[in-house]
């Protein structure tokens, strides 16, 4: 209620209440090089518009006098009680929106609660990022590199400073047709920023004639060349199983018999996800693949969804389609563009206000009891 009792004061919050707006305000008030990367999709955008769309064309379907005074937003993922059910997504390059970077974001998930998945694209090195969020609950996400020694040592480190799942990115082995960025000729790693956890692993560095310093442009295009790796197939999970002692989850599933191609692997979650529109233009909206994953494993894994989440009304959507916990994406890169720290926190407050009075206004008192039940499609 903290927001709404500043109307009592006159206090207005500092970005807007919805945040589907944040986006427009980046446009002028931060570098268009940066923005179109953030804001930009695969293609013409269609996938990112059929995201938001699929997520549009559900409607709640509220039930009324359930006695909703007590409330509770906790959920268990991966064996972990997480207080709501949200993380912040992986997001590479951080520095291109605000110095401070990953730290900022992943201290402001930490004063939440909310796990923070760390890119392995991070502009700032997994043991710092760690430092800055003291024991709060943290992920971490690899970029299967082509160069083993590079995937053990990212693994070991992240390991050592505290992340205990891994999130394993299967939707990206090239960067995809971007036109906002080639038309800007921008890509955050070939200006040189954005890369800084690659370029201070012992492992990256040994695959390189000078030291970065010495060539920062062959330690760019040794990363371009490294960072994925199209040549993978599902039995190469297994040397992931060996190096990695905690739940894997794997990200960027749409297809039920890739799902079930993950549990068969002995992998313990999947994110249900399009990359939010940036790599296949055309491809299925991630809200329409949803329940067909959910229904195909369940039961057997944790079912995770990204992917155009904007609201709390889109966080009781994913739940109801199936999925148990929802990652956020863009959003949360524009508050920390607009305000640092505080501009995430933010976002993850505004968001769970208001996923908060979205469950009360439909009749429940937590996320476990929403289901498929209480949608209809195209009203109805
Ligand atoms: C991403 N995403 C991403 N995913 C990942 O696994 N590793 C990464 O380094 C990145 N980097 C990245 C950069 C930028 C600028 C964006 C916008 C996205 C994808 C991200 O984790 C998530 O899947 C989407 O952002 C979810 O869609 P929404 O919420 O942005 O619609």
């Amino acid at each position: 209620y903290e927001i709404y009792l500043n109307g009592m004061t006159g206090a207005v919050p500092r970005l807007p209440t919805d945040l589907t707006r944040l986006e427009e305000l980046t446009e002028g008030r931060l570098e268009p090089g940066p923005v179109g990367y953030v804001a930009g999709s695969a293609g013409d955008g269609s996938t990112a518009r059929a995201n938001r769309a699929a997520l549009e064309r559900r409607r709640i379907v509220p039930r009324m006098l359930r006695d909703v005074r007590e409330r509770d937003l906790s959920v268990e993922v991966l064996g972990r009680a997480l207080p709501a059910p949200l993380a912040l997504a992986p997001v590479g390059v951080l520095s291109i929106m605000h110095p401070e970077a990953e730290s900022a974001a992943a201290r402001a998930a930490a004063a939440h609660g909310v796990p923070y998945i760390l890119s392995s694209a991070s502009s700032t090195p997994i043991e710092q990022v760690a430092e800055a969020m003291g024991d709060a609950e943290r992920w971490f996400q690899l970029y299967w590199s082509r160069d083993r020694e590079v995937t053990r040592s990212f693994l070991g480190r992240a390991r050592a400073s505290g992340f205990t799942v891994l999130v394993v990115t299967l939707d990206t082995p090239m960067l995809a047709w971007r036109p906002r960025d080639l038309d800007q000729a921008y890509l955050p790693f070939l200006h040189g920023v954005g890369t800084a956890n690659y370029f201070t692993d012992p492992a990256f560095a040994a695959g390189l004639a000078k030291p970065v310093h010495e060539d920062p442009n062959a330690a760019v295009l040794h990363f371009v060349n490294l960072f994925a790796d199209p040549g993978k197939t599902w039995p190469d999970l297994a040397f992931l199983r060996e190096n990695w002692d905690g739940p894997i989850v794997l990200k960027g599933v749409l297809h039920p018999d890739d799902a079930r191609l993950a549990a068969d692997a002995g992998m313990d979650g999947v994110v249900v996800s399009n990359h939010g529109g940036r790599q296949v233009a055309g491809s299925v909206a991630a809200a329409d693949a949803l329940p067909r994953v959910a229904r195909a494993v369940g039961d057997r894994l944790s079912v995770l969804f990204d992917s155009g989440v904007r609201t709390g009304d889109d966080v009781f959507k994913a739940l109801a389609l199936g999925a148990r916990a929802v990652l956020l994406g863009r959003p949360y890169v524009y508050g920390l563009g607009l305000d640092g720290q505080s501009g995430v926190e933010h976002v993850i407050r505004c968001l769970l206000a208001e996923f908060d009075l979205t469950l009360a206004l439909c009749g429940h008192r937590g996320p476990s009891t929403v289901g498929p039940e209480d949608l209809v499609e195209d009203g109805g």
